[in-house]
């Protein structure tokens, strides 16, 4: 039997553990790289938005208040679309917002925690009852886009979805109140 000396036993341990550092340290550096690369071309961010609301009086006055809810071109321009997330629904159902702008979402919640995506776009996030989540997006592409929820609610969790109708900008056609609509096809 051949006797391995000691000091080459030590230096085999190193060579391994060296090794192994490298290859974690390059899974480290790929991962970060791909999280900073997403974020700056993709706008694919944690959301940082902290705004808290009652989620027992939301419905009844303010921004989430039935009239309110939808899409809206403010007068400055910019858009945005409030939606509420409650077991079983999303409320509305159908929400119109034009392609190749800057859309701001913004989901409650008055019961349970839900949470949404829109297929093929950067929108994911949770709502939390308390606190208003916000997403900052534009739509690329005209289409009838899926939103469903996405975190588990409840018995009706899996009819729990909405359509988001982006339309071409030149066919928006706020009323008075700048207010938009999904139309019917
Ligand atoms: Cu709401 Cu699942």
């Amino acid at each position: 039997m051949t006797q391995i000396h000691p000091e080459m036993h030590e230096r085999r341990i190193l060579g391994t553990e060296l090794l192994w550092a490298f290859g974690v340290g390059v899974f480290i550096a790929a991962t970060l790289s791909l999280v900073i690369f997403t974020a700056l071309t993709m706008g694919m961010n944690p959301p940082s938005n902290v705004e808290r609301i009652d989620p027992k009086t939301l419905h009844l006055s303010g921004e989430f208040a039935e009239h309110n809810l939808g899409t809206t071109v403010e007068a400055d321009g910019t858009v945005t679309a409030r939606v509420i997330a409650t077991q079983f629904m999303f409320v509305p159902g159908c929400i119109a917002v034009p392609r190749g702008r800057p859309v701001t979402l913004r989901f409650a919640s008055p019961d349970v925690i839900h949470g949404l995506l829109v297929t093929g776009t950067n929108v994911n996030t949770m709502v939390i009852p308390g606190y208003v989540s916000q997403v900052h997006t534009e739509f690329q592409k005209t289409g009838d886009l899926l939103m469903p929820c996405h975190e588990y609610c409840g018995l009706g969790h899996s009819e729990m979805w909405a359509t988001v109708q982006v339309i071409p900008d030149n066919e928006m056609k706020p009323d008075p109140q700048g207010r938009i609509s999904c139309v019917q096809r």
